[in-house]
């Protein structure tokens, strides 16, 4: 029971990553804000963690919006009384599409979910963090962020900014008691991507392909290195990107 007595905030913990860090969070003690821009997915992931004998509230929230990004954390804290890890995960779906055909508007929706709904998420929960003296922030980014990324250029460009904010919080936030760490996942079989390979079986192969264990990853594997980088384990770790591929950053293509 690593979080008894603690309260966690995760965005997009409607689905898929945020979910099963929801999930997990709760197992091991901690009262988990479930945040999320479906309520009725939220509503689900607090359904799951109380049939568990967890606890659980869930909060309505489009982290593009810096009022809802504030209310969202004021409302963990009303209703828990502190706020002692934050997991900024929530990214919206991305359409692959080649740089030159992307439109504007696209670039800056993707950015003001992926990139600046981080920032601002970050922005509301460190003042919190501060007065407490104590706090850990996970951000979650991408593989797509560490080279090029065809066909999702806002997306690995958003991602890769994750990566830096994270990095420039850690240093800023280093000698208050603040630990901030980003995760970089590779291909992880959430269930929107279950349901795409039911309907075409053959991506199931090339997505697994690309990863050194030639498969895909749970969203329980990304889950566990949350826990670990919000716990007291890594109390001596800051500013780290730690990547969550099953090889696919280290697999050649002549393998
Ligand atoms: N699944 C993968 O293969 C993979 C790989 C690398 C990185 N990631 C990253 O991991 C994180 C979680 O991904 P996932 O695959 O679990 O996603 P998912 O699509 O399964 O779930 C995302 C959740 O975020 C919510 N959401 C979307 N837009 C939002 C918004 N504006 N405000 C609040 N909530 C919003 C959705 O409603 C959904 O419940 C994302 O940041 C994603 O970019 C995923």
């Amino acid at each position: 029971m690593r979080f008894e007595n603690r309260v966690v905030l995760i965005t997009g913990a409607g689905a898929g990553i945020g979910r099963a860090a929801a999930v997990k969070f709760a197992a091991e003690g901690a009262k988990v804000a479930v945040a999320d821009l479906n309520l009725e997915a939220a509503l689900e992931t607090v359904e799951m963690i109380k049939m568990a004998g967890g606890t659980a509230t869930a909060i309505s929230c489009d982290v593009a919006s810096p009022e809802a990004v504030e209310a969202m954390v004021k409302t963990t804290v009303e209703t828990y009384g502190a706020l002692h890890h934050a997991v900024n995960n929530a990214s919206g779906p991305s359409v692959p599409t080649p740089l030159n055909d992307t439109t504007t508007e696209v670039f800056d929706r993707v950015l003001s979910i992926t990139l600046r709904g981080v920032w601002l998420s970050m922005k509301a929960e460190v003042p919190v963090m501060l007065e407490q003296g104590v706090g850990t922030i996970v951000n979650i980014a991408s593989v797509a962020a560490l080279h090029g990324a065809p066909l999702l250029s806002p997306y690995g460009a958003a991602k890769a900014g994750v990566i830096n904010l994270t990095e420039t919080a850690a240093a800023e936030l280093a000698t208050s008691g603040i630990r901030a760490n980003v995760i970089a996942p590779g291909g992880i079989a959430t269930d929107g991507i279950k349901r795409l390979f039911e309907m075409q079986p053959e991506t199931k192969n090339t997505m697994s392909a690309i990863h050194a264990m030639n498969r895909m990853g749970q969203p329980d594997e990304v889950a566990d290195a949350i826990l670990y980088l919000s716990s007291d384990e890594s109390s001596f770790i800051t500013g780290h990107n730690l990547v969550v591929d099953g090889g696919l950053l280290v697999k050649s293509d002549l393998m």
